[in-house]
């Protein structure tokens, strides 16, 4: 299926070395690179902020896809713009106000996406689906990487369901592997977000896993 497109999630990269990682997993057949920032209060991990992902922004030849899990988004949407993502993704618990949040991250000049934590249902972006490019279904609890799989598959089908026709990808994000993945795909996901899956047992010097692994879902 050509039209599924696979996305590392540079958070199971080595963190001393994006440039090189990115650079290996996109050789290796990376449709999109991920980006997981995290503020240590809208979930409870912390990873970096615009400054690093503008520093690896040179590296990415495909599509830089920013997934933010911070709250509030709006004071940093224009840092992100410069800094170079591509597709910038807020969460619908994140504050009272994702209409505006999705109006500005077009405003920015990036292609706007919405991302559902899995105690949210698909309702929840029924009435700003004019004004996203992607809805992320997040199928662990937002955080960290290599946590067990949450289906929700009944919720990408609904969400296909209110998107229609419209051009609005559905990414999946948490506990995906050649197991998980089926199921999504048929139920309408066209984005899979995986980490541990594609950066287990390769590395900058070893990479041919990441090409299997990314094969493989
Ligand atoms: C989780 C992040 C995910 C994470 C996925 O909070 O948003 O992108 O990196 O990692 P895996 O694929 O290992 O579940
Ligand atoms: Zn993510």
């Amino acid at each position: 299926d050509r039209s599924l497109k696979i996305a590392p999630s540079i958070l199971s990269a080595d963190f001393a070395d994006f440039g090189r990682e990115i650079e290996a997993v996109e050789a290796q057949g990376a449709d999109w690179i991920h980006v997981d920032v995290m503020d240590g209060h809208f979930v409870p991990n912390l990873t970096f902020g615009p400054p690093l992902v503008k520093a690896i922004r040179r590296h990415v030849t495909t599509v830089m896809d920013v997934h933010l899990m911070i709250a509030p988004v709006d004071p940093y949407i224009d840092a992100f713009a410069d800094a170079g993502a591509d597709i910038l993704t807020a969460h619908v618990e994140a504050g009272p106000h994702i209409h505006r949040t999705l109006q500005a991250i077009r405003g920015a000049g990036m292609k706007a996406g919405v991302a559902l934590n899995p105690g949210t249902p698909a309702v929840a972006v029924e009435h700003v689906l004019d004004l996203c490019d992607l809805v992320c279904v997040m199928t662990v609890n937002p955080g960290f990487g290599g946590q067990s799989f949450i289906d929700m598959t009944a919720k990408v089908r609904r969400l296909r369901e209110l998107i229609g026709d419209r051009p609005v990808h559905v990414e999946i994000d948490g506990g995906v592997t050649p197991v998980t993945a089926p199921s999504l795909r048929a139920a309408g996901a066209d984005v899979l977000v995986a980490g541990s899956a594609v950066f287990k047992g390769g590395s900058v010097t070893d990479p041919a896993p990441y090409g299997a692994n990314i094969r493989a879902i």
